[in-house]
């Protein structure tokens, strides 16, 4: 899957859909020239190739386990995408009604297979949870529970639970996304869990059925993962013990990428990945759930864009795109790294520039001091590695309506979304 002919100094040798072919750039061996032609820019554009790709490599590495890959719908939400992991035997880790809507309208059959997480589950977001007979609740607090077991009641539902333990264990990423210290607003302290089941046990309406844990996210190596699964399994240990019948372990998700050009094999992370985690629970006969959502997108999609201007303001030089930071928030929010590549590799000199978007804010840059080979007025280029966290965290800031989205399939481009319309942006908007 590396370029054939890639314009250094930007060389990626990482698995991504994205390659050279006569010195264009392709998706899956869909030219992204004639992309933006057809759909204008900013356009995000998806490989289903590479998606599923991804899922085979975890289904693989768990295959002796019994496991549901439950897709992280927040990575990316396109109803196009939760379909096509619908197909592949994909569960779905949720955290509002609306993604609950999302997963109904995709894939209907896949109700059955959702995991519903977060800090802050509103009446309505448990009751069409409850009503749609989801696997599992991933409970949060006390309070959560006691309202959970009030409303199962009420509609005559019994809902599985797991409580979603904070295990106290340190990941080493970015602070905004890292979820399992002590400190962080998430899940229930560990050394309490116990006595929380204990009363778990006695509320009508609420069945516990396992134990959940998500330490953060883009989380690179395996150790973290598998010291917070060592405690769960002690926990359940203890639980059963106590003559509870927990029959999931929800490992949660956070499994990273390379955003760089430092070598990267998925494949090979994700058995190293796998081995641990089937070590930690090996004998423990649980069904393993798991939700990634980086590993299984970012590197299947991009983001297209048009260079409007470049310009010089003193020893700088800047390149403005059509996309901006409410497209793409990942370099503005987090100060994260996505390779940029001019999508006709012409053999130009390379230049150091600052890529930044129209948005009037000085945090509105996708790199600064990038060198890429020279961007100029009405060439294309893309942000790699846009897949997870890129539509999903896009904004109308600025009044700027929200890109199209395309998915290859088989060589094929499909408008999964199209450019909204300002009337579309305006449209519930009252004077
Ligand atoms: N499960 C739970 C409970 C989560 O909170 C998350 C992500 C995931 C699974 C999926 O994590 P993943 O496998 O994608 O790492 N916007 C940030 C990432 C925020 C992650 C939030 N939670 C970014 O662009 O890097």
């Amino acid at each position: 899957m590396s370029p054939s002919t890639s314009p250094s100094p930007n060389a990626i040798s990482s698995p991504r859909p994205f390659t050279y072919a006569n010195g264009r750039l392709t998706c899956s061996g869909a030219d992204l020239t004639e992309l933006a032609e057809r759909f204008g820019t900013p356009l995000y554009v998806y490989s289903a190739d590479a998606i599923r790709e991804r899922v085979a490599m975890l289904q693989t590495e768990f295959s002796t386990v019994p496991h549901t890959i439950c897709y992280a719908v927040k990575a990316n939400s396109s109803l196009a995408i939760l379909k096509l992991l619908g197909e592949l035997g994909c569960g779905f880790d949720i955290v509002s009604g609306g993604e609950l809507e999302r997963v109904r309208r995709a894939d209907p059959a896949a109700l059955s297979r959702v995991v519903f997480s977060g800090v802050g589950k509103q009446i309505w977001e448990i009751d069409a949870a409850l009503n749609a007979d989801i696997l599992l609740f991933n409970v949060e607090s006390e309070a959560e529970l006691e309202l959970l077991a009030t409303r199962a009641q009420a509609l005559s539902k019994t809902a599985r639970i797991a409580l979603r333990v904070n295990p106290d264990v340190f990941a080493e990423t970015h602070p905004y996304i890292s979820t399992g210290l002590r400190e962080h607003k998430f899940g229930i302290a560990i050394e309490r869990a116990r006595e929380v089941y204990r009363r778990a046990v006695q509320l009508p309406g609420i069945d516990p059925a396992g134990v959940s844990v998500h330490i953060g996210s883009q989380i690179r190596a395996v150790e973290p993962f598998a010291e917070s699964l060592k405690r769960v399994r002690s926990l359940v240990e203890e639980l059963r013990s106590d003559g509870l019948k927990i029959r999931f372990v929800d490992g949660g998700g956070g499994f990273g990428i390379e955003y760089g050009t430092a070598a990267f094999d998925p494949a090979a992370r994700v058995a190293e990945y796998a081995a641990a985690i089937r070590m930690v629970l090996n004998g423990l006969d649980a069904h393993l759930l798991l939700e990634p959502g980086r590993f299984l997108v970012a590197q299947a999609g991009a983001l297209l864009t048009r260079v409007l201007y470049t310009k010089q303001n003193g020893t700088k030089h800047f390149v403005i795109t059509d996309a901006a930071m409410n497209d793409l928030i990942r370099p503005a929010l987090y100060h994260a790294h996505h390779e940029i590549l001019p999508v006709i590799a012409d053999g130009r000199p390379s230049q150091t520039a600052d890529i930044v978007g129209p948005v009037c804010e000085t945090g509105d840059f996708f790199a600064r001091d990038r060198l890429t080979p020279e961007l100029r007025s009405g060439d294309l280029a893309v942000l790699l590695d846009a897949g997870a966290y890129g539509m999903s965290l896009a904004s109308h800031y600025n009044t700027r309506v929200h890109p199209a989205e395309v998915l290859i399939e088989a060589g094929h481009p499909r408008l999964i979304r199209r450019r909204e319309t300002l009337d579309d942006l305006l449209a519930a908007e009252l004077l």
